[in-house]
């Protein structure tokens, strides 16, 4: 089998998606109509031009406004089935899907309506061969208090999600700021990840793991610039959740050809492809994969390797883990 067709083929987990970066401009136009939202922008068209982003601000500007057309239950089902479809169709068998509940309930949606129109479509995934869970994520330019009122809204449906993070504009906005939220959560047994070094310094990396006590790091990929703790990172195989695309796309790398994930993989790295928001940076998995290794000349064992890395970093259950590596 040729390097494409493998890359296109193996069974591998997401787990880096924000269902809300799915949502292609034909849907967000369909929704508007739908809920009569009015958008700036005058066509689907119109919307894709201003996706050209110089920096994480400049995307999560459009990113929220994009989101201003889901209201209903069957909105955020609507949004995730198309998600799953296509995880399915690119061999996807395991998805660990980040929400953003402030964006919505800031707008006068229920949590209640997010979780269950989300839910109910991770449920119906398994019927098209899609395991599915949901990570609800705190947004960290707004404040702990507002988080801690969030995990409040969204306890009475704990059993929906597995667990939370930590997202949006990262500069000026360390990890330490949630330290008491994160903390509560850990109390309720919830799984724990945060984005951290995307933009940021290691030393957010280093607060992620060594005050928030996440599992797992999101993006990371400014770690290299730390060897103490690339060590770290590398000793207790932490797995970085890596998105080429949205790198490339936000200008954390000037090309794919200079994206480090061949560094993070050689220095014995939990690293991992995913998506990030794949409606906005113009790939969902297979692309991250195909459009990596073709720029950075990775080969199939790295293959084998990032498909095995996903399985071990995801929150599957010991046994369900064993089945798929
Ligand atoms: N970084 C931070 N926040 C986000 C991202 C991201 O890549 N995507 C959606 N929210
Ligand atoms: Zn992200």
């Amino acid at each position: 089998m040729n390097l494409p067709s493998l890359l296109a083929a193996m069974p591998k987990a997401e787990l880096h998606i924000h269902i809300e970066g799915s949502l292609e401009p034909e849907l967000i136009f369909q929704l508007a109509q739908r809920n009569g939202v009015a958008l700036p922008y005058a066509s689907v068209e119109d919307l894709r031009r201003a996706y050209a982003f110089s920096n994480l601000q400049s995307f999560l500007d459009i990113y929220y406004a994009g989101a201003s057309v889901l209201l209903h239950e069957q909105d955020f089902y609507d949004m995730a089935w198309a998600y799953l479809q296509k995880a399915a169709a690119e061999n996807v068998i395991r998805a660990e899907i980040f929400f953003d509940p402030q964006t919505h309930t800031a707008r006068g949606v229920a949590m209640e309506t997010v979780i269950r129109g989300l839910s109910r479509a991770c449920r119906d995934a398994q019927k098209i061969g899609v395991e599915a869970e949901l990570i609800l994520c705190f947004l960290r330019h707004l404040s702990e208090e507002d988080a801690f009122e969030t995990l409040e809204q969204a306890l009475p449906f704990r059993e929906h999600f597995i667990g939370v993070g930590l997202d949006s504009s990262e500069l000026g906005h360390p990890p330490e700021k949630f330290a008491r939220v994160f903390a509560k959560c850990r109390q309720q047994g919830l799984h724990l990840v945060a984005h951290a070094g995307e933009e940021g310094p290691p030393a957010y990396v280093w607060a992620a793991l060594d005050v928030l006590h996440v599992e797992r790091i999101d993006h990371g990929v400014q770690s290299a610039k730390d060897p103490a703790l690339m060590k770290r990172l590398a000793q207790d195989r932490i797995p970085l959740t890596v998105c080429p695309l949205s790198n490339l796309k936000l200008c954390v790398f000037p090309t794919l050809a200079q994206h480090n994930l061949r560094e993070l993989l050689d220095a014995g790295l939990c690293a991992t492809v995913n998506s990030d928001d794949p409606a906005y940076f113009g790939g969902y998995m297979n692309a991250n994969f195909l459009q990596t290794f073709a720029a950075t000349g990775l080969d199939a064992q790295h293959a084998y390797r990032l498909a095995r890395n996903s399985f071990e970093g995801s929150f599957a259950d010991a046994s369900q883990k064993q089945r798929a590596i």
